[in-house]
């Protein structure tokens, strides 16, 4: 696995919260990259990713989660924004299918994986991680960027 050398901690309360932390996560972590989002279901996720895909510029309204379709591309002013879920996937061969490397080569491509850590060799090829965990209340939550 790559060694990460930096990190940050971050912590929201809310869903816009965690929405407008992607402003500061896209400044930190610049295309081209791939990014692991790592922990349980329902932490927030798929709504961090539309925070990043609203900092980047492209249309906030159109992000849901891939958990059936895997991957969405969202255009932003210079990133283009590709979001999966890997959830649904066993085998390491599916993720080679879905043409996880292709994407995450190409030079303008700000690549964010949900479940990505399922599978070994995207944790060798990330560049960074984002680990959410459920903070002391309900809505809380906090935010270990790997990079
Ligand atoms: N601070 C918070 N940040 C983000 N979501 C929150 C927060 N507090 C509560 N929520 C709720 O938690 C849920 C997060 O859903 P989201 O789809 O983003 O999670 P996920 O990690 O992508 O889950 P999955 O693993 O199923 O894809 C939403 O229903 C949201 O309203
Ligand atoms: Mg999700």
């Amino acid at each position: 696995m790559k060694q990460f050398t930096r990190e940050k901690r971050l912590r929201t309360r809310s869903e816009q919260g965690t929405v407008g932390l992607g402003q500061l996560i896209s400044e930190l972590l610049v295309a081209p990259k791939l990014v692991v989002l790592r922990g349980e279901l329902g932490m927030g996720k798929t709504t961090l990713v539309r925070g990043v895909a609203g900092a980047l510029g492209a249309d906030v309204e159109d992000v849901a989660s891939p958990t059936f379709t895997l991957v969405h591309e969202y255009q932003g002013r210079r990133t283009r924004l590709i979001h999966l879920d890997l959830y649904r996937l066993d085998h390491e061969r599916e993720v080679e299918g879905i043409g996880l490397w292709e994407m995450a080569d190409a030079p303008d491509a700000l690549v964010m994986v949900e479940w990505g850590d399922k599978f070994e060799s995207v944790m060798e090829r990330a560049d960074a991680e984002i680990w959410m965990t459920q903070g002391e209340v309900e809505k809380e939550r906090l935010l270990l960027i790997r990079w």
